[in-house]
Parts: structure tokens; C-alpha cells; sequence
């Protein structure tokens, strides 16, 4: 015991700003209360797993480090799979089991909520946020659309027919415009495109308008994101938590995994190289990770990867948070220098092997036999191990974590709807925006060429034919004026993709 705290205690022992778990515990009825368990802020970027089976206390860890993480004055952005997460915008309740705890674990404790931003992609319980066709890009959308290889590359050349011919991807009605156009009057155009079946464009286009029943018809379109607005902080400087909900989206999981990458792909673009420094920009929680990876295709999981990797040094830390750490690729979980595991049940001979490759991804330790420890731990207990602030790994400590300083629940309707009424961000992105896009280009170019069919017939009757022009109409000018318009947008949609090239988001085969 004596060896065990002296351990601890050289082990967190570390200064500077740090974010508070709990206490050791190797004798789970006397917790070292001298000692605390933390992670470092300035090594937040460095990334974290939060693991753990049903109902142990996941989602109450990220809350507890959300809100310290705010406090220390970095914006921080998290989805709430369950709406249980949104109770960190209300103080917490000194009710008898949080005394005790508190108490047991001689923490000070004060009731407190975080400064946040109440988030939504259905367009209600929340600030709706949306994001165009055109930037979520053709791979996050065929994981969106759950297409397979050939459709996916079948899908990226539409997106470049769209780009060539100038017309904007903003909603899914502008996709699946395209599509009928390219399977029907425009025919010829999907035969130039090469190598593209008319049976595969109608599978996409049946999952699009599918897309658009599950709610893709709300959530695509602008006024898209600003990811600026993702890294606020409040006047009295601590950082602004959004939680975005989601569990009115549960019919489309892939659709808000998917959307959460596009986030980290966008922070990617927008936010400068920092290195290491003192606090992060942002730390972003993705809960429920094992959703992002179900059924992923390979470029999809070389993308996350190589956009976790390469955001840290944008100041970006990303926790995961699931049920096993086997449910992330292996690249991923590498990455991953703070670990918070809860307990792990091993009911079945699968759980069970899941539990011995857990166990081999801890460094050595003195003190647990991990694969009893970790089967035994309690609620609102896990075993840590994170990065010092040298970056080297913080000794294995199972520890019994704090309470949140905020609400263990969620918020009542009547306090959600006074948040987002009080939220700056309301009148910005509460009203959908149509502008001209590749939809209303189409059905103009369209009639126009209906119309022009008319004149020429018409001409026709007094005069012999002239040879009719074969040119597509928008490269004669009918789209010139709207490419003129569209032009800074194409612009920006041009660098994005150059960036995204770079990080293997559009890795587009021909
Ligand atoms: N740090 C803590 N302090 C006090 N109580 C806690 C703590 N963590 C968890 N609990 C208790 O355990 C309950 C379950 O925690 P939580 O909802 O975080 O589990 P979870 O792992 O996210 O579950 P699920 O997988 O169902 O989402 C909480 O409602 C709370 O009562
Ligand atoms: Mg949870």
C-alpha cells in the first residue's frame, strides 16, 4: 500500500493546469485521498479512448472532463447520443450519494453548470446545423448513403460532373436531380462520364431520397456551419460546450457519425498549425465511436485516421468514446494517449477475448492483475493511464472518479427552449436558406431546351432546318452568369478539396 501511493503519487504528481478524475484505489473501500488522478491541458490534444460496457459511467466522465476543460478556457464539442448529456448547461444536485462520494473522496465540490450551446441536426432541441452535399464531399456521403466501392467511385464522378458543369451540390434534392437528369435526358452526358451504370446511378439515387425521408432532407442545405462557431468562448473566458443532439437522429446513426468527421475535417482546413500548445483549441468528444466504424469502407477508416493524426497539431484533442476499444481500427486506437477504462463485462467467450486484447494495450503494473480489476470495478470508477506532461505514460490507476459539477440528467423542454432562445447562434442558422442550386439550374436548362426544341420548330416551318447545336447548353453560356455568381464558391470548394487531397479525404478514382 505504501509502495502503491508513493507510485501514485510520484506518478500525478505533475504542475500546471490539469484536469481532476479521482482518486487511486487499490483497496476499493480506502481511496488514496492525498493523490489525484489527472491528465494535463496542455497535452489534451493528444487524444483519449473512454471506454466501457453499458451503464458504468461513460457518459458522466466526459462530462466531468468536458466541463473542467471549459473552465480551463478551451471551447469544447460533444454529442449527446442519449439527451443525458445536456444537464452540464444546469448545476448539479448535492443529492446523498454525491455527498458521499464527495465525501469518501475528500473533493471540494461546488455545484456549478457550463456555458453551452444547445445543437440540433433535425432542426429542433437545438440551433439547427446543417452542411451542403457538396462539402460533405462523395466519400463521407457514400458512408452516409451506405454504398459499397463501385458505387462510391461511381458517386465521386458525379460530384466532378457537378463541379465541370457548375452546379452546386447544396441539398440532397440537388443530388438526386442530378442523378435522374444523368439517368434520363441527360444520358449522353452520363455516357461521357464513362464507366458509369445507369443500374448503379439508380441505386444511389433511390438511397438518397431515402436519405431524404430519414431527415437528410432538413440537415443538407445552408446556411451551412460556420466552424468558427464551434470555438467561442463565453465573456468570463471559459470555453462554450456545444452539445449537439442526437437523439432524435437514431434512425440514421451513419448520419451523425459521418457529419461529426466532417467537423473534424473542416476544423482541419480552417485552423492553423499550433504544435503543441499551452491549451487546446478545441476538444472534441465523439460518443458512441463504434458507430463511425460499423460497416466503414477502407477509405473511410484511412480518412479518420489520417484527420486524428494530423489534427493534433491543429490544437484538436478527440476522445472516442465506446463500449470496447476494439470497436476502433488499430490506427486509431494508437493514437489515443489518455485512456479511461471502465469496466469491462466478459460474459461471453467474444467478451472474454475482447477483455485480454484490452489488457495488452496498458503498460506493465505492479499493483492489478488488470483483467480482474477491470471486471470489477464500479460505477463511476475506471482504470486511467494518461500522458504526462513530458508525454511519457502516467502509472496504471484504477481510480473512483468525482462527480460532475453539473446536472447528472437531462433538461427539462421548457430549459432547453430557453437556452437556444438566448443563444446568439439562433438567428443566424434558424431560417433554411434555397438558393439557385444544381436543381433549379436543371430544371431551368430544361425547359430551355424545351423552349428551344419549340422555336426551332417553329423556325422550321418557313425555313429549311439548320444543323441543330449538340453543345450542352451550359457550356454556351446559359450557366456562365450563375458560374459567375457561384465563383467564390467554387472557389472555396477548391481549396477544400486540395486540402482534403492532402489528408486522403477525396481520394477520387477515375
Ligand atoms: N463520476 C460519477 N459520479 C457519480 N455517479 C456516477 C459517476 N459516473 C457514473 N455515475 C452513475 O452511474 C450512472 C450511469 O452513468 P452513465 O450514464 O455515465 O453510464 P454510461 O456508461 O454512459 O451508460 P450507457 O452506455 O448506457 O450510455 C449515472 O446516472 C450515475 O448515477
Ligand atoms: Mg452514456
Amino acid at each position: 500500500m505504501a509502495d502503491f501511493h508513493a507510485a501514485m503519487a510520484e506518478g500525478y504528481g505533475f504542475d500546471g493546469p490539469t484536469i481532476g478524475l479521482g482518486r487511486p484505489l487499490v483497496d476499493p473501500a480506502a481511496p488514496v485521498t492525498d493523490v489525484e488522478v489527472r491528465i494535463p491541458v496542455g497535452l489534451l490534444n493528444r487524444h483519449g479512448l473512454i471506454a466501457g460496457a453499458t451503464g458504468t459511467g461513460k457518459t458522466k466522465t466526459l462530462q466531468l472532463l468536458a466541463e473542467q476543460i471549459a473552465a480551463a478556457g478551451t471551447p469544447v464539442f460533444a454529442a449527446d447520443m442519449k439527451g443525458d448529456l445536456a444537464g452540464i448547461a444546469a448545476p448539479g444536485e448535492a443529492n446523498d450519494r454525491v455527498t458521499a462520494r464527495n465525501t469518501e473522496l475528500a473533493h471540494p465540490w461546488t455545484p456549478g453548470a457550463a456555458a453551452v450551446e444547445l445543437m440540433s441536426l433535425s432542426g429542433q432541441n437545438g440551433v439547427p446545423l446543417r452542411a451542403t452535399v457538396a462539402s460533405f464531399g462523395p466519400i463521407l456521403l457514400s458512408k452516409v448513403l451506405t454504398l459499397n466501392d463501385t458505387q462510391e467511385s461511381t458517386l465521386s464522378l458525379v460530384f466532378r460532373y457537378c463541379d465541370d458543369k457548375k452546379l452546386p451540390l447544396l441539398e440532397l434534392e440537388d443530388l438526386r436531380t442530378v442523378l435522374a437528369y444523368l439517368a434520363g435526358p441527360g444520358k449522353d452526358e452520363l455516357e461521357m462520364l464513362g464507366g458509369i451504370s445507369k443500374a448503379t446511378v439508380g441505386v444511389i439515387q433511390r438511397k438518397v431520397t431515402e436519405l431524404e425521408g430519414d431527415g437528410g432532407d432538413v440537415f443538407f442545405g445552408e446556411p451551412e456551419l460556420d466552424l468558427r462557431d464551434l470555438l467561442r468562448t463565453a465573456p468570463d473566458g471559459r470555453g462554450v460546450i456545444s452539445v449537439l443532439h442526437l437523439a432524435d437522429v437514431q434512425a440514421r446513426p451513419a448520419l451523425f457519425s459521418t457529419f461529426l468527421m466532417w467537423v473534424l475535417a473542416e476544423l482541419f482546413e480552417m485552423l492553423p498549425e499550433v504544435g503543441d500548445p499551452e491549451k487546446p483549441t478545441l476538444v472534441f468528444f465523439l460518443d458512441e465511436a463504434h458507430l463511425l466504424f460499423a460497416d466503414a469502407t477502407k477509405a473511410f477508416r484511412n480518412a479518420v485516421s489520417q484527420t486524428v493524426r494530423l489534427i493534433r497539431s491543429k490544437g484538436v484533442g478527440v476522445f472516442f468514446v465506446t463500449q470496447l476499444p476494439t470497436d476502433l481500427p488499430d490506427e486509431v486506437l494508437a493514437q489515443l494517449g489518455h485512456r479511461v477504462q471502465h469496466a469491462v463485462r466478459a460474459f461471453t467467450p467474444k467478451d472474454a477475448k475482447a477483455l485480454r486484447e484490452v489488457v495488452q494495450t496498458y503498460p506493465e503494473t505492479d499493483f492489478y492483475e488488470l483483467d480482474e480489476t477491470l471486471q470489477s470495478l464500479g460505477v463511476g470508477e475506471a482504470v486511467v493511464t494518461a500522458l504526462n506532461p513530458r508525454g511519457v505514460p502516467t502509472p496504471v490507476c484504477a481510480a473512483r472518479l468525482y462527480p460532475p459539477a453539473s446536472r447528472m440528467g437531462p433538461l427539462t423542454p421548457e430549459e432547453r427552449a430557453a437556452i437556444t432562445a438566448l443563444s446568439p447562434l439562433h438567428a443566424k442558422y434558424a431560417t433554411p436558406v434555397d438558393r439557385e442550386s444544381a436543381m433549379e439550374i436543371l430544371t431551368a436548362k430544361l425547359n430551355d431546351d424545351r423552349d428551344a426544341a419549340e422555336a426551332a420548330r417553329e423556325r422550321a416551318k418557313p425555313a429549311p432546318p439548320r444543323a441543330p447545336d449538340r453543345r450542352p447548353k451550359d457550356d454556351d453560356g446559359l450557366l456562365g452568369g450563375i458560374g459567375d455568381l457561384m465563383g467564390s464558391r467554387v472557389a472555396k470548394q477548391v481549396t477544400r478539396e486540395v486540402v482534403r487531397g492532402i489528408v486522403g479525404m477525396l481520394k477520387r478514382r477515375r
